[in-house]
């Protein structure tokens, strides 16, 4: 889907016209792949907007940069103020969001001394992900995801992403919606962009973090609703024929949300592929809270004053 432009984006404490956010070809990202970055969602409500998590993504977004040695030099509460300011400064809601830290234009070399880092922050509208309205075709991809001590995997770096491309796409040749990535030692990971999710017997399992997977805050979420609904969930290493005797799979992530897996390797799942009860009420449940059809228990929504309400894109 063709990016929708909207009128500013946040840059280094400033919002600037979307046109003139652009960068030199010669900065150290675009050649070393030096970026690290996050994806939120606002959702809308019936008496506003909200964004989700807002304060978890940007933590995160500082963690990764930390991991990297990118002092970003700006608090959590900057960050997390530079956003709403973005998408009231904008007005687009529900919208995807998405902050950016970039080494910048400045030396040549791997080193990244010399290089500024620079910060952005742009939203549009953004609308379903995985693509399968009665859940999405799968297959397990021929790569695998980051190995240990490689490139780290709790980090959202935009290089991570060449690793993702390569599973999307070789799952989009073979006529599949997406790819589920093992890790090295064969056991299963995640998809290229996210978590994923499995229930058998009642009980649902989660691929944990040592297995390189990022550390998800739709996983999160999903875990949480289903503790306070008295679920029982395993986070444990789990081998790739659980996928197909499993009576549900489902993924995780911002863009995703919560997406109901039909089939793996064109083996349906469960008896026939139809989203499973364990599913649907955590989906249920997870969409009642970001639309504001439910209490937002949990304060997972930071309001936001946005007057146009434009819908998403299909
Ligand atoms: C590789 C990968 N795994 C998992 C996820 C899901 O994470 P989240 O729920 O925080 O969006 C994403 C998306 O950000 C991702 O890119």
């Amino acid at each position: 889907m063709p990016i929708q432009s909207t009128p500013n984006i946040w840059f280094n404490g400033f919002l600037i016209p979307w046109e003139k956010a652009q960068i030199h070809i010669m900065s150290h990202v675009v050649h070393y792949g030096s970026s690290v970055f996050e994806g939120i969602r606002c959702y809308t409500q019936p008496n506003g907007a909200g964004i989700f998590r807002l304060g978890e993504h940007m933590q995160r977004l500082l963690d990764s940069a930390k991991i990297y040695r990118m002092p970003l030099p700006y608090t959590l509460e900057q960050l997390n103020s530079a956003v709403v300011d973005l998408v009231e400064a904008n007005g687009v809601a529900p919208c995807y969001i998405r902050p950016i830290a970039i080494r910048g234009y400045g030396e040549i070399g791997v080193t990244p001394k010399g290089c500024p880092i620079d910060i952005y922050v742009a939203n549009f509208p953004w609308g379903k992900y995985v693509a399968g309205d009665n859940g999405a075709d799968v297959c397990v991809s021929s790569w695998n995801r980051l190995a240990p001590n490689t490139m780290p995997s709790l980090a959202k770096a935009g290089a991570n992403y060449m690793n993702s491309q390569l599973i999307r796409m070789e799952a989009d040749v073979n006529g599949y919606v997406e790819g589920i990535a093992l890790d090295v030692n064969g056991y299963l990971s995640e998809g290229s962009g996210e978590n994923l999710f499995i229930v058998r017997n009642g009980t649902i399992y989660t691929t944990p973090l040592a297995n390189s997977v990022l550390s998800g805050i739709t996983r999160d979420s999903v875990l949480t609703l289903a503790r306070h609904m008295g679920m029982t969930v395993v986070e444990q290493a789990l081998p790739r024929e659980m996928l197909y005797i499993a009576d549900e799979v489902f993924f995780t992530g911002t863009a995703a949300e919560v997406t109901h897996i039909r089939s793996v390797d064109r083996i349906l799942v469960g008896k026939d592929g139809t989203i499973g009860p364990i599913t649907k009420q955590l989906a249920d449940e997870f969409f009642a809270i970001v639309n504001g059809l439910k209490p937002d228990r949990f304060n997972w929504l930071t309001p936001v004053k946005v007057r146009v309400e434009q819908p998403v894109g299909a």
